[in-house]
């Protein structure tokens, strides 16, 4: 190559050779793209050698553009390459950072738990169902002429004071909060066909002070069973089953007399608890007796062709003996602690 060439090969591999070393070492694509417009953009050292060419002695032109040219296309395919290997390496980073590991720990939260008293009315009321009988509500405000009258309270009846009962404004409206669960037993036999057979787990309400024993809010399963020919022996029937599936297999019924306004006969029902703290005992449980016939006739019902019983349950009371839990308090305060303990988590 002529002495007058302007454009020197060594310069032109020179710059070659600093742009192919820029590009290996980038890291990235857009360094590599910073790289490329250093080494092959207008200001690059090949950028300024083409300029030269209008210097170039004519019989030399082409001979010293092919040579610009393999220099630009080195740089070009060098610049494809590594371009392709960083997409390539960036890409598998990428997945690699996004990764997620199925077999992590997850963050635990802790979750509530349904309260024992509701898991247990449910429990109750599954046993009936399991026997076919229905289960009904009825509502916490009560008028009191189902929570007194059609259940045959006398006008001055004691439990009718406001000692017990909590009645609602205005006065004169006649509805209380309801004092049992036995006004259910008139709701079900005035919307329901005979026979009837229900249980009516629920919320009941008492003017008493929250101590260990005691709680103003508390909750009673009534049953009822209207049928032709039901006697007393159904009632024990079913309150042994009842007891056996509450209190364990060895568990049994003994009714003493007693009196409510609407059963004729009344028994006060106690079970016999082999797993009661302290060895087997009686303990008192609820209320019974056979529908007395004034209150068929209220509900519109002929007492000589339907008979039945009823019987209602205190449930804070089961859930005590059988749980051994001493103070009524904790039943009542929702501590997440003492509830889960019964498990039910929701
Ligand atoms: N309602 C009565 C009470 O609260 C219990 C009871 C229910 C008695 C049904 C007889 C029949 O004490």
């Amino acid at each position: 190559m002529s002495e007058t060439n302007p454009i020197q090969p060594d310069a032109v591999d020179a710059a070659v050779t600093a742009a192919l070393a820029a590009l290996a070492e980038a890291t990235t694509v857009a360094e590599l793209k910073a790289v490329k417009s250093a080494h092959a953009g207008e200001n690059s050292a090949i950028a300024q050698l083409n300029s030269l060419m209008r210097q170039v002695p004519k019989e030399l032109k082409a001979e010293t553009g092919k040579l610009l040219g393999q220099a630009r296309g080195k740089i070009e395919g060098a610049y494809a390459g590594r371009e392709a290997e960083l997409a390539k390496a960036e890409a598998a980073a990428k997945l690699i950072a996004e990764t997620v590991d199925v077999t992590a720990a997850p963050v635990r939260r802790a979750s509530g738990s349904r309260h024992p008293l509701a898991q247990l009315q449910e429990e109750i009321a599954d046993n009936f169902v399991a026997m076919g009988w229905e289960v009904a509500e009825g509502p916490e405000l009560e008028h009191e002429w189902f929570n007194f009258d059609a259940l045959g309270f006398d006008i001055d009846h004691p439990a009718r004071a406001e000692a017990d009962t909590f009645y609602v404004d205005p006065v004169g409206s006649h509805l209380v909060m309801r004092t049992h669960t036995s006004p259910v037993q008139i709701r079900a036999l005035l919307n329901r066909e005979l026979p009837v057979y229900v249980v009516a787990p629920g919320r009941v309400y008492r003017s008493d002070e929250l101590d260990a024993t005691h709680t103003p809010v508390f909750h009673q399963v009534e049953g009822i069973a209207i049928d032709r020919g039901l006697t007393m022996a159904h009632l024990k029937g079913t309150l042994e089953h009842f007891a056996r599936q509450m209190f364990g297999s060895d568990a049994k019924i003994r009714l003493r007399p007693n009196f409510f306004p609407f059963t004729e006969p009344s028994a006060e029902m106690d079970v016999w608890f082999p797993g009661a703290r302290g060895g087997a005992r009686w303990i008192e449980w609820g209320g019974c007796g056979m529908v007395d016939p004034n209150v068929l006739a209220a509900a519109g019902i002929d007492p000589e062709e339907y008979q039945g019983f009823a019987f209602g349950v205190g449930v804070e009371r089961t859930l005590q003996f059988r749980n051994n839990i001493n103070d009524m308090r904790d039943m009542v305060e929702g501590d997440a602690r003492f509830n889960a303990q019964f498990g039910g988590l929701v």
